[in-house]
């Protein structure tokens, strides 16, 4: 069985095959993504909000993210297993450290993923010289909800998206192998897609990008309350869980997903 390592990601962005992402935190769904095809399955902090019921991501602990990154990797046989970083537990170069030894050794990630531009610069450089594979994330970055007042659409403003822009290029060069873009205009994200080597993947970041992740539980119609625009259920054409998760896998890479609707401008 062949392993989808951050070579193999690099490889489908420089041929254009696109990459399909999952969040990920349990071992059962761990089987149904891999034999769907997805090739990342992120344990995403996200887990606060569909497996544990908070309002945001910000309760999760380091803890938390080990527990449901070894229920995963217990069962993992080709994808590349990538584990958010929780809220405030990479505050310090230092601590970022701590926390990634902690979800590789303990927690079989194989990647890891924190959210900030310039302010973790340092952070991932010290990680990837340490042998460490890191995603970078701009965009919206959930983790500091508070900041920013609310969960809305980044880089919408010229400043913002030349800012944006700038630090996707700083974090490539620091040593990111990977860029997760949030809640960002389709025409920004395709730009910022184009001028960096290593992939980008998107959510409601438009169909360029080279790459697309959902929360699992919302492409499979469980979130209840506000669903936003960038996500499709893909229960609604019927058939079994399996079906809807390969369903999304082909609709990522022929490209009819997202859709216009599922786009900001
Ligand atoms: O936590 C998460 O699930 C994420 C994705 C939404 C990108 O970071």
């Amino acid at each position: 069985m062949k392993q989808i390592t951050v070579t193999t990601l690099a490889t489908m962005k420089r041929k254009g095959e696109k990459i399909a992402v999952l969040t990920c935190y349990d071992a059962s769904f761990t089987t149904v993504l891999e034999e769907a095809g997805v090739e990342v399955l992120l344990v995403g902090d996200s887990l606060g909000m569909v497996i544990q019921g908070q309002d945001s991501t910000l309760p999760v602990t380091v803890d938390e993210m080990v527990y449901h990154a070894s229920c995963v990797a217990r069962v993992r046989q080709q994808a590349l297993l990538m584990v958010d970083m929780p809220f405030l537990s990479y505050a310090t170069v230092d601590l970022a450290v701590a926390t990634a030894t902690r979800l590789i050794q303990q927690g079989g990630a194989q990647m890891v993923k924190l959210e900030g531009g310039a302010q973790q610069l340092e952070t991932v450089r010290i990680l990837s010289q340490n042998g460490v594979a890191v995603c970078a994330h701009l965009g919206l970055q959930p983790q500091s909800v508070h900041k920013l007042g609310g969960y809305h659409v980044q880089g919408r403003d010229d400043k913002q998206a030349s800012r944006m822009l700038r630090e996707a290029r700083e974090l490539q060069s620091a040593g990111a192998q990977l860029l997760v873009l949030e809640c960002v205009p389709a025409i920004l994200a395709a730009e910022i897609t184009c001028s960096l080597e290593i992939p980008v993947i998107g959510i409601g970041a438009g169909g360029e990008c080279d790459g697309q992740v959902l929360v699992l539980h919302d492409i499979l119609g469980l979130t209840s309350g506000h669903v936003p625009k960038f996500v499709k259920n893909f229960m609604q054409q019927g058939g079994a869980i399996q079906d809807a998760v390969g369903a999304y896998v082909s609709a990522v890479k022929g490209g009819s997903f997202p859709a216009a609707e599922h786009c900001f401008i």
